[in-house]
């Protein structure tokens, strides 16, 4: 069956939608006396909803997701024809393009050797927890079990992920969650904990002074946003992740760095860490992977990690005793394929750093017209500008009038996002985050509706 909605029964779709649809992330009162808005169409970057509105996307699905942009009939074609071949077996065995994905992953990420399936940002996360909690029992004799995150960053939806929320409002009221999750300081600098003058390599020494506290022996792991997303869009400071580095190694603390947003492309690298050099231990994506074409996560390890679970063969308990049902589909890397063979092919990279630049550019300008713009930051296509209603105190924009700025900027046909329910009174910065393809007129408008919406709203 494909769903072929004429018009006229667009009206229904959205009834049914009101009816029995539980939205993400959605407070559904104001949904008794307003339509849900329902999106039907996508091409390039462009949306359209059922009732015939076009927008520009600038957050690539709301979620910086659809990095290579909407319509992708390549990308279609392959999910159908393999599906028509092969859609499923489980994990425990191999398939075609598992082997092939898995292989031209590994080409881009020097260092790293094995990728293991699964099918969302937060699972392949807790496939890390894991496997830092079975190293622990295994090899350390029940130590190292802690894991250590950082405020601001995020890394899922799931108890355990949540038990390493940054975000103190994605977490409560979901809790108790399990032991052994450590929270260390985060590194913005605009909002800055220390005066010094090397700040990145003072917020990396920050960890050490946690680790230390909780006792080097007890700590296994560190997890990392390579750089944060929805706790702000926080570019690291220079020397923060050199630091890092150190001292996970000082201490033997693995590094895991989530490159759920980051991942396959984003600031204008394949990968986040690749910007900084750094050399992790474990490295998890989602959203980019596939660009939203198909679900598929994946966890990728070092050949040092991978070899501590396969040691003991005599052993029926020495393996990773984990299985993801949906990381045997092959939508998923069939469709990763393509993606990423279209990154290449349409040097989406070398756009990503150009018209990165160009976003940055155009934020600045409009730091310098609008008071309210406090900071702006980013990396490649992966943006934010922070909103304050006093640049010397930097008090933050009350939320609702952050809201109001995405709304206008909706009202005016493109589709921009802001932290939400992230932190307690800081759920004040425009985020960015356009497709991969984006050209200087789609930053240039973007860029444009914002600055009247500032207007509109702040005058
Ligand atoms: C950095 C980061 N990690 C993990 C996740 C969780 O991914 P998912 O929603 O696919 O479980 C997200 C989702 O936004 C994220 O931003």
């Amino acid at each position: 069956m494909t769903l072929n909605i004429s018009p006229n029964d667009l009206g229904h779709v959205i009834e049914a939608d009101r009816a029995n649809v539980w939205h993400h992330l959605s407070q559904h009162k104001v949904y008794e006396t307003i339509n849900p808005r329902i999106y039907i169409e996508g091409k390039g970057m462009k949306l359209w909803d059922a009732l015939g509105n076009e927008y520009l996307d600038a957050v690539s699905g709301g979620v910086w997701t659809v990095n290579v942009g909407y319509g992708r009939e390549s990308i279609a074609n392959a999910v159908r024809d393999q599906l028509v071949k092969l859609n499923y077996f489980a994990g425990a065995a191999g398939t075609i393009p598992g082997a092939l994905f898995a292989e031209k992953l590994i080409s881009k990420m020097p260092g790293m050797t094995r990728v293991y399936y699964s099918n969302s940002g937060s699972e392949a996360n807790e496939k890390v927890y894991k496997m830092v909690r079975q190293i622990a029992h295994r090899h350390h004799g029940g130590k190292k079990w802690k894991i250590l995150f950082r405020e601001r960053d995020y890394h899922g939806t799931t108890i355990a992920t949540l038990a390493t929320s940054g975000q103190p409002q994605r977490a409560a009221q979901y809790g108790p969650f399990p032991d052994g999750f450590i929270q260390v300081p985060h590194c913005l600098e605009y909002r800055k904990q220390w005066d010094v003058e090397n700040y990145g390599e003072r917020a990396a020494n920050a960890i050490e002074d946690v680790i230390l506290r909780e006792g080097p022996d007890t700590v296994g792991c560190i997890v990392l946003e390579p750089v944060t997303a929805g706790g702000g869009v926080i570019v690291p400071p220079k020397g923060y992740w050199e630091r890092v580095q150190q001292i996970c190694e000082k201490y033997n603390v693995l590094l895991h760095i989530d490159e759920v947003v980051c991942g396959v492309g984003r600031t204008g690298k394949w990968f986040g860490y690749q910007q900084y050099g750094v050399k992790p231990d474990f490295v998890t994506m989602a959203k980019g992977v596939a660009s939203g074409y198909a679900a598929i996560s994946c966890t990728v390890t070092t050949e040092r990690v991978f070899e501590m679970f396969k040691d003991d063969a005599t052993d029926p308990m020495s393996y990773f005793r984990d299985i993801s049902t949906f990381g045997g589909c092959t939508a998923g890397p069939v469709a990763a394929l393509e993606n990423m063979r279209i990154i290449e092919d349409e040097n989406l990279l070398d756009n990503t750093v150009r018209m990165g630049a160009h976003c940055l550019k155009n934020l600045e300008a409009l730091k310098e017209k609008h008071s309210v713009v406090g900071d702006v930051r980013g990396l490649g296509l992966f943006l934010g500008a922070e909103l304050v209603a006093d640049r010397k105190t930097k008090e933050p924009i009350e939320e609702k009038r952050v809201q109001a700025v995405v709304a206008d900027c909706l009202k005016q046909g493109v589709i921009i996002g802001a932290t939400n329910r992230s932190l307690d009174g800081l759920n004040n910065t425009l985020c960015l985050s356009p497709a991969l393809i984006a050209t200087a007129n789609d930053i240039d408008r973007i860029t444009d509706v914002i600055d009247r919406a500032l207007t509109n709203v702040f005058g």
